[in-house]
Formats: structure tokens, C-alpha cells, sequence
């Protein structure tokens, strides 16, 4: 508390509200010479960082299982992180640019990174660039409480009364992921730097973001957040960042998650804005859920396995009037998750067709894994397709499906959801490989296999 009080009294609050989502002036990039920015997207993923060596195999386990926890909730909150199989993008705050680590994430909108109130000899008490200094920058400024921006963040409680004369009395927050991990602190305003793709400085000079103080639970802090300082909120609501920045630059964003498993790992890359054409893009629309404007959330109209149609009711899939059920795409969460159901079908499809045997300990948690020994080379696992409205079909490779646990074992990377009111997730494993389009303004989703190119 004393470091928040500290804070307080030497940065100042910003003049104005900057924030409104239907003034395309309010995001100011001062180069002319852009369509696009173009970042690049680390995969980390503590199952295969180089010193697994020392990680035990149940350790390992327990990593991955901690993903399972990030299992979707109501709309209230939003995505949370599984520990394993992140994408992190580095963004730059203040002035000087500092740069920060962030998750990549679709299945929530806010922005935020810790912060700290450290001013001077801030390197030895803490690693440089493990939190961003608000005082070392000459741009922050904290929105005030009675900032328009301000009624846009969630807060904590109790709510306290915000006194508009009072010059001291910033915008707090308090962000939770469904798995009740928060993060809470001020909601604060800062220039943020980019490179173009051209090698000229991109400024945005009034970036919405949230100053963590106290940040807590297992998916934003401890050995899954994979040393990350905060979260880039990619979702559809306006504090995040494709909304701030989205509307200078067509009101889309596109990335291509690649298999990292291959060595060396490629990069990939979150794309604001783009305007290249793509012919074999695939399109569904992407529709809304009025109580979360949050999830990019797409219409699943049956499944496949082998191209043979899994008896599953299409209503199974719907998202209804009470803003239950339906299917979000989430870069944020590794394991994709489906309606019980269909989930159960799924499982009964592959069983029939798969004639391999079980591994001895089969992983808990993971309800269909095989022995691959000796045929890992030449394995060839069902095909399961999703017919999505639209009339279009998204294949995966069964790499995006099946996961190693273990030397030789194969697990089916599915989840049950079995929450009533949960929703279907496709998950960042399912979608790697692919670049996918989120063209908001044209409320569609595109998808290719062919888009994933050296440069994407
Ligand atoms: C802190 O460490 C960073 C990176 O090592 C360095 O660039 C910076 O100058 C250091 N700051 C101070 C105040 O020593
Ligand atoms: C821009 O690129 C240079 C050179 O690679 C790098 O040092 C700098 O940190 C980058 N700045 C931003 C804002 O990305
Ligand atoms: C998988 O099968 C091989 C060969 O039959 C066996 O040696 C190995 O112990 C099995 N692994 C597991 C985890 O069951």
C-alpha cells in the first residue's frame, strides 16, 4: 500500500479521456508509410524449454494438467492461462520505450503489466525488464476515476465513490480469469513504440493499459506465466489492444501459431491490420455473445472423424439466449474444450477407429492416450474435421490434437466441458499451423493452411 501511495503522489493524472472506440482520430501513429504492424510471437512452453532435462516426467504432468484448470466459466470473467503452450509479444511502454513480455491473448481484453513504483538502483531489488517503471518513463499518467475510460475497466470492491474535484484519486481496476487469478492496480495511460515493418519508430501515443500492483493466482503469476509482466487483451471489447489500435489499420488482426516443436523453433507473428489476399482463406463468421463482448465466438455446425459425421445434435453447439454454450477461438488457452457430449462421441469415434495399445499409467485427466513405441515415425491417427457455418470445414493435422505426454505416448488433447453454462474453446494446439484472420469489421473469421509462410 505504502509503494501505491508513493506512486500516487509523484505521477500525475492524464488531461483527458482518450479512449473512445467510435473516434477513429483517438489511436495516434505518427508515420504515414504503414499498413500494418507486425510483431513477433515467442512460443514458450515449459514442457519444452531447454531445461526440461531436469523436470521430471510427473512433474511435466503437473504442469500440463495445470492447463486443464483454465477451463472456460461464464462470461463475467474471461480466458486464464494454461501453463503449457503460450504465445508471449513483446510491447514497448513509456518513454524511453521499456520493453515488456506479454501473453498473447484473445480470451480477454485488458492490457496490463506489473508495475512498480521503484525510482532509483530499481535493478537491485528486482531483474531489469521484470516490471514496468512508471516513474522512469516521462508519459504515464493514471486516468482519473471519473475518466469516461475509467467506466470501462471492472472494479474492485467496494466500489469506493469517485470525487471528481479530488486530483488524487486515480482509476483503479481489478481484472479476474476464470480460474480466479486477478490482476488489480490503475488503469493508466502510456505511449507505446513499435517498429514498422519499414524500420521506422511507430508511436500510439495514448494506450489504455492496465498498472498491476497486486497480481495473484496460478495463471498470472508462479512458473506457469513462464516469466511473463503482463497479458495483451486481444478480445473484441474496447479497452483491448486490436480495438485501441485495430480501427488505423482496417479493424483486423491476423497470426499463424507454427509448430513449434520442430527445431529451430520458427517465429510467428500477430499481424495488426494486413492487407494481403489470400484465396485459400476459409471464412466463418464471427458472431457476438451480448453478455461478453469479449470472445470471438464461431458457429460449429457438426464434427467429423475421418470424414464420417459424429451423431451430435447441431442445437449441442448453440450459443442461446441466455449467452450459454456456444464456441470461442482463443489463442490464450492450449487445450481445446467441447461440449460433453460431444466430447463423449468424439472419444467413442476414435476408440473404434484407433487399434493401438495403452500406455501403462495412462496420464489422468486425459481420457484417450496411445503406446506409440516404434511407430512414432509412421503414425497416421484419425482425421477430425469441424464443419463450421459458412459452409466451411477446418481440418486440423491430428499434431494440433495429439499431444506427447510422455516418450511415446499420445494423448487426445480434448477437454470436456461440463460446467452448465460453459462454452466450447478452440484452443491455440488446435489452431497451429494456420494463419488465422480476425477481420472484425467484416465480422468473419478466416482460416488457411497455406497463409503460415516464412514471413508470417
Ligand atoms: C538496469 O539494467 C538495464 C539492463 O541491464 C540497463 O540498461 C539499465 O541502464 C540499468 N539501469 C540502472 C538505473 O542501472
Ligand atoms: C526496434 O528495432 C531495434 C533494432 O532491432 C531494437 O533495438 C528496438 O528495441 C526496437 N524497438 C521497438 C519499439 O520495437
Ligand atoms: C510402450 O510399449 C513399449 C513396447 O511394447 C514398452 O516397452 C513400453 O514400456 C510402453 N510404454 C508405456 C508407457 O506403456
Amino acid at each position: 500500500m505504502l509503494v501505491i501511495i508513493i506512486l500516487l503522489t509523484f505521477i500525475h493524472i492524464c488531461h483527458s479521456a482518450v479512449i473512445n472506440p467510435n473516434n477513429h482520430h483517438s489511436a495516434v501513429i505518427s508515420s504515414g508509410d504503414h499498413h500494418f504492424l507486425k510483431l513477433p510471437l515467442h512460443h514458450i512452453n515449459p514442457l519444452q524449454t531447454p531445461s526440461d532435462a531436469v523436470i521430471s516426467d510427473s512433474a511435466r504432468l503437473s504442469v500440463l494438467l495445470a492447463t486443464l484448470h483454465r477451463h472456460p466459466n461464464l462470461p463475467l470473467t474471461s480466458g486464464a492461462y494454461a501453463g503449457a503452450g503460450q504465445y508471449f509479444v513483446t510491447l514497448h511502454l513509456g518513454t524511453p520505450p521499456q520493453p515488456l513480455l506479454l501473453i498473447a491473448d484473445t480470451g480477454s481484453d485488458l492490457i496490463w503489466v506489473a508495475c512498480s513504483a521503484c525510482r532509483n538502483d530499481c535493478n537491485a531489488t528486482r531483474p531489469p525488464h521484470s516490471a514496468f517503471l512508471a516513474r522512469h518513463s516521462g508519459s504515464f499518467c493514471l486516468h482519473h476515476c471519473y475518466d469516461p475510460a475509467c467506466r470501462l475497466v471492472p472494479k474492485p470492491r467496494p466500489v469506493g465513490a469517485c470525487n471528481i474535484t479530488r486530483l488524487h484519486s486515480p482509476c483503479r481496476y481489478e481484472y479476474s480469469y476464470a480460474d480466479g487469478s486477478i490482476t488489480n492496480g490503475f488503469f493508466a495511460k502510456e505511449t507505446t513504440s513499435f517498429n514498422s515493418t519499414t524500420g521506422k519508430l511507430l508511436q500510439h501515443d495514448s494506450l489504455a493499459f492496465g498498472c498491476g500492483f497486486k497480481i495473484s493466482g496460478p495463471s498470472v503469476s508462479g512458473p506457469s506465466f513462464n516469466g511473463a509482466q503482463g497479458v495483451m487483451g486481444l478480445g473484441r471489447g474496447p479497452i483491448s489492444f486490436v480495438t485501441q489500435l485495430g480501427r488505423r489499420f482496417g479493424d483486423k488482426f491476423s497470426y499463424c501459431l507454427k509448430d513449434y516443436t520442430v527445431a529451430p523453433p520458427p517465429t510467428s507473428y500477430l499481424m495488426i491490420g494486413t492487407n494481403d489476399r489470400n484465396p485459400k482463406m476459409r471464412y466463418t463468421p464471427l458472431t457476438t455473445n451480448p453478455l461478453s463482448s469479449t470472445f470471438y465466438y464461431i458457429g460449429v455446425q457438426n464434427v467429423y472423424v475421418d470424414n464420417v459425421k459424429v451423431r451430435i445434435s447441431p442445437s449441442v453447439w448453440d450459443l442461446d439466449k441466455m449467452g450459454n454454450g456456444g464456441t470461442i477461438v482463443d489463442s490464450g488457452t492450449t487445450l481445446t474444450f467441447l461440449p460433453d457430449i460431444a466430447y463423449r462421441r468424439i472419444l467413442t469415434a476414435f476408440r473404434r477407429r484407433v487399434n493401438l495399445p495403452i500406455p501403462e499409467g495412462s496420464p489422468p485427466n486425459f481420457d484417450l492416450c496411445y503406446n506409440v513405441s516404434g511407430i512414432n515415425q509412421r503414425l497416421s491417427l484419425p482425421k477430425l474435421s469441424f464443419k463450421l457455418v459458412g459452409n466451411s470445414v477446418f481440418s486440423p493435422p491430428f499434431g494440433n490434437y495429439f499431444i506427447d505426454t510422455a516418450e511415446d505416448v499420445k494423448c487426445l488433447a480434448l477437454q470436456p466441458v461440463t460446467s452448465p453454462g460453459g462454452f466450447s474453446v478452440i484452443g491455440n494446439l488446435m489452431q497451429q499451423g494456420f494463419l488465422f484472420e480476425f477481420d472484425i469489421g467484416r465480422s468473419r473469421l478466416g482460416f488457411s493452411r497455406s497463409g503460415c509462410s516464412k514471413s508470417r
